[in-house]
């Protein structure tokens, strides 16, 4: 059986934390694992219709613990009326999770902006939005957040980042898979790193930790080939599950991390160790 003390370290009972793009991939999980250590969490996202079918799923006891606001995180108002709404909903902010990214295939643009394309020819449109959704949406999501933590006495903020914004993609995987990781996204993602040390730097004398979380790929029924490639160049020889991330995100958002801030924790099964 597990022990007080371990288990007091990543307690988040009665805590509210807000999951900006938690109806993803990744995002969700976060959610899952947040909700299970006690936290009420308050998914924020552009796609309420799959942050509502995803928590339809799960079991009652989780459920109950989450709740859905519709945001656009490039949108400042947008972000505004859903911090006031969490706030009047769950009462004072503790955490904050920035977890989005523009991908080319949302509602807000379709692939004529040619999310893919190579360098030479990358669209300044597509450049633009990706930027305007990773890097302004964690920007405008941390600072209005600010006075909420404020009001808490502190807070905690892990902003997500990637493998391919602390190292460069690696070209030879992609062959003729129809993907490939943009510079828009690399850009991007490498941005998010040293927002957050300013992040950590500056919110300090407000008792606010902020930390990145660095994953590398999750499996989604990529093509084989893609697949082969990347396994091979992972030193743990698979691409993660979503529940990689859990015990990450427990980590990062509790108080077993109470001395961490303006860090990078890379979870990436090796990738960037070569
Ligand atoms: N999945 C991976 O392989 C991987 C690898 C490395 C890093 N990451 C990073 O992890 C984070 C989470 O990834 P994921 O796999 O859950 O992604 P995902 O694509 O599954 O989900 C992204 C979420 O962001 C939401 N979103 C997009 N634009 C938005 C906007 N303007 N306003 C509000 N919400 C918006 C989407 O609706 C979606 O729910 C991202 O920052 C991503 O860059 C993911």
């Amino acid at each position: 059986m597990i022990g007080e003390k371990s288990s007091a370290l990543f307690d988040l009972s009665g805590k509210n934390v807000l999951v900006a793009g938690g109806a993803g991939q990744i995002g969700f999980s976060f959610c899952e694992i947040l909700a299970d250590a006690g936290a009420r969490v308050a998914i924020a996202d552009i796609d309420t219709q799959m942050a509502q079918d995803k928590t339809a799923r799960l079991p009652d006891m989780l459920r109950k613990r989450i709740g859905i606001y519709q945001t656009d995180v490039t949108d400042d108002q947008s972000v505004k009326t859903t911090l006031a709404q969490v706030r009047s909903d769950l009462g004072v902010l503790y955490g904050l999770v920035n977890s989005f990214h523009y991908k080319g295939n949302t509602r807000r643009l379709d692939t004529t902006s040619n999310f893919f394309a190579p360098f030479e020819s990358y669209p300044l449109e597509a450049w633009e939005l990706v930027h305007d959704v990773n890097l302004k949406g964690t920007f405008l999501m941390c600072r209005e957040a600010v006075p909420y933590f404020k009001e808490n006495s502190g807070g905690v903020i892990v902003n997500l980042s990637s493998t391919y914004g602390n190292v460069s993609p690696n070209k030879s995987i992609y062959g003729d898979s129809g993907i490939n990781s943009p510079v828009a996204y690399a850009s991007s993602k490498a941005a998010i790193i040293n927002l957050t040390r300013y992040l950590a730097t500056h919110l300090c004398e407000y008792n606010i930790r902020a930390n990145v979380l660095s994953p590398g790929g999750v499996f989604n029924n990529q093509k084989e080939d893609f697949l082969r490639n990347y396994t091979a160049l992972t030193p743990l020889k698979r691409m993660a599950t979503a529940g990689d991330y859990q015990g990450a995100i427990l980590f990062l958002l509790s108080d077993a991390s109470r001395y961490m801030t303006g860090a990078n924790l890379v979870v990436d099964g090796g990738w960037t160790a070569w």
